[in-house]
């Protein structure tokens, strides 16, 4: 079976202290999340270090960064390369969310670059696409995806591209409370799936872990991870509560 994943995105949310306490209450309550089971934290950059040092003694869970620029250094104030990721033991990345891309520009053709210099520096990215509003209601969000994922990812050797895991988040269903229905969620996953298999070959798709993204909660965790092609959530705002993560990592198949 496909690994899977419950990954947080805490986004630009909570002080050092506010961290600190939700990453104990969640690890407490985690401590054996089982086989062929991941959980990942995408935290802000600067708890990177503080966040590696509270999982140094659990296993299957990781630290993510929630960017990373797409040269490796010089002179790009502000930015963080892989390198220094690397440095620090942080071994994922989420790359290409749809916030970053709608307020910081970032292009497909950006994206294949972070994605490349990730893999270059085995850094696994957590590859995000997924359409706007406007788009499905034309119904055209397949044609968008696979636009995302040919300009991003199938510059990709087929061997780079079983490194990476792919996240689904349908930008009307992020932070909205509006979430895309089970069914709608494995239809798309479904539609991935076979891109990638068109591509690379069904062997290929069918080792890729592709998460759902948007609002989902503890109340609806389980019929969308339960779906055959949704490998478990990437988790925005239900990530900053403890009694909501722990039950959406149990509700992991
Ligand atoms: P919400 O879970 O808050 O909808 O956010 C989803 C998301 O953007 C995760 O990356």
């Amino acid at each position: 079976m496909r690994t899977q994943i419950a990954a947080a995105n805490w986004k630009m949310n909570l002080t050092l202290q506010e961290a600190q306490t939700l990453l104990d209450n969640i690890l407490k309550q985690t401590d054996n999340i089982g086989e062929n089971r991941k959980v990942i934290f995408a935290v802000p950059a600067c708890y990177l270090t503080v966040a590696n040092e509270k999982i140094a003694n659990t296993s299957n869970v990781f630290v993510a960064a929630q960017n990373v620029y797409s040269k490796k250094s010089g002179a790009f104030t502000g930015e963080l390369s892989v390198t220094m990721l690397k440095s620090i033991n942080v071994n994922y990345a989420v790359i290409g969310h749809s916030e970053r891309r709608e307020y910081f520009n970032e292009s497909n053709q950006f994206l294949a670059d972070k994605v490349k210099i990730c893999l270059e520096e085995n850094i696994t990215p957590i590859f995000c696409c997924g359409e706007a509003l406007p788009v499905r209601e034309v119904n055209q969000q397949n044609d968008f995806v696979t636009r995302q994922l040919e300009e991003s990812l199938f510059s990709l050797s087929a061997e780079e591209i079983q490194k990476v895991i792919i996240a689904y988040e349908p930008i009307w269903a992020i932070g909205t409370g509006k979430t895309a229905s089970s069914d709608q969620a494995q239809e798309m996953h479904a539609h991935i799936r076979t891109q990638i298999g068109r591509k690379y070959g069904e062997a290929v798709a069918d080792g890729i872990s592709i998460l759902y993204g948007g609002s989902v909660k503890a109340s609806n965790a389980k019929d969308i991870f339960g779906k055959p092609d949704v490998d478990g959530g990437l988790v925005g705002g239900s990530s900053l509560i403890a009694d909501e993560f722990v039950p959406i990592i149990k509700a992991l198949k």
